[in-house]
């Protein structure tokens, strides 16, 4: 089983960026995490980190064809503004599962709103690190049961 994690902008500064909010990991500390999480699991992660939303969206349709099974997808701000990338999960056949770290309904209003939610299998949010283990744990689920909930 292979499972792609994308993750968008800023994400790239986790540890030093807004601690209070993020954590203290940074990126490639979670990365090592999620893999050691699959160790022993059959499951290979792929772990990609892009500032700039058509690259994002090229991980995303490149997946199916690269044998792909699910993408964990921390679309960091573009979750709240980027139509393509609601368009380009919709396109694609494997289960998305959208994460993020902090709670976005506890933060400003302007979070509230996913344009990425209704195309994805389900969100996980508030978890800090461990939403992206969640979302492993989901992937892998959702993979063996062929259950999109
Ligand atoms: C985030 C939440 C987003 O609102 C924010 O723009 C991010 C990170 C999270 O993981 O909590 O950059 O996706």
């Amino acid at each position: 089983m292979k499972i792609r994690f994308i993750n968008g902008p800023n994400l790239n500064l986790l540890g030093n960026r807004e601690v209070g909010i993020y954590g203290e990991k940074s990126l490639k500390d979670i990365q090592d995490l999620v893999t050691n999480a699959a160790a022993g699991k059959n499951v290979s992660i792929e772990f990609l980190q892009s500032n700039h939303e058509g690259q994002l969206i090229d991980w995303i349709q490149t997946a199916p064809a690269e044998s792909v099974d699910a993408i964990v997808l921390n679309a960091a701000a573009y979750t709240h503004t980027s139509i393509a990338i609601r368009d380009a999960i919709a396109a694609i056949k494997i289960p998305v599962i959208e994460i993020h770290i902090s709670n976005v309904y506890k933060r400003e209003e302007f979070r509230h709103k996913s344009l990425i939610a209704p195309v994805c299998v389900g969100v996980i949010s508030g978890f800090g690190y461990f939403s992206y283990l969640l979302g492993l744990e989901a992937a892998i689920n959702i993979v063996k049961t062929k259950t999109n909930c």
